[in-house]
């Protein structure tokens, strides 16, 4: 696809391509590298916060805690979870408005116990704030590329109940001649792939395809 598309074609170029309808939030969702140097506003990050607020979780313990990293209400912040990422996360998150590190209460605060869903609840809420990114126009690219013990100490987690998860950044999007490494401009033009539904939706035993609604 050449990158001279405007961008309403780069982004629909970019649509799952699915087997069955999907919602259009869902189908419009990818992770783009290439992102606009245009602000978030505060409310748009509370609503994308609102969204973590209510996602689903194992007791409703809320595992998830956001430091959150917004170039125009807490840049130290954006600063510190910046300088937590691997060089090539850096290279396109320059001109990203919103970063968000995600970490784990490990343990529930009923009983104190590990909580071994903390993870899995704080990748709901994720999944949460990045479709309300999305009805808002806010595209989203989640990052395992950081550096977990320099942002246990950047930000002075407690080691014994909290895990950092993954950074998520959030912003508009842009066509690809806004990277300027060669190799990204590439990757983000490429086709979006999956792996087909046999292989992952089982029915029976344990890797038998389900086939009810597809074959
Ligand atoms: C937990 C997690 C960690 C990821 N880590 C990185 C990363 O460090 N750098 C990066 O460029 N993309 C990263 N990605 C993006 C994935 O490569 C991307 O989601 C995947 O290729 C599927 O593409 P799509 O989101 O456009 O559908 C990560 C995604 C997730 C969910």
């Amino acid at each position: 696809m050449p990158s001279s598309l405007p961008l309403s074609a780069h982004l629909q170029a970019h649509q799952s391509p699915a087997d069955y309808p999907l919602h259009p939030l869902l189908a419009n969702r990818w992770s783009p590298r290439a992102f606009a140097d245009e602000a978030i506003s505060s409310n748009q990050v509370g609503s994308i916060l609102e969204a973590a607020r209510w996602s689903a979780s194992c007791f409703n313990a809320q595992p998830w805690r956001l430091l959150v990293g917004h170039t125009t209400q807490s840049p130290e912040t954006y600063d510190k979870i910046f300088n937590t990422l691997v060089e090539f996360n850096q290279t396109w998150c320059k001109p990203v408005p919103l970063l968000i590190l995600a970490v784990a209460r490990t343990t529930f605060p009923h009983n104190g116990k590990p909580n071994p869903h903390a993870w899995h609840d704080v990748g709901l809420a994720t999944t949460s704030m990045m479709i309300q990114a999305q009805a808002m126009g806010i595209y989203s690219h989640s990052m395992a590329g950081f550096d977990a013990e320099a942002a246990y100490d950047a930000f002075a987690i407690p080691r014994n109940e909290y895990e950092p998860v993954a950074v998520t950044a959030f912003g508009y999007p842009a066509l690809p001649d806004a990277l300027t490494d060669d190799g990204m401009k590439d990757s983000e033009t490429a086709p979006r792939v999956r792996q087909p539904l046999g292989e992952m939706a089982f029915a029976n035993h344990f890797g038998q395809p389900f086939s009810g609604c597809f074959t």
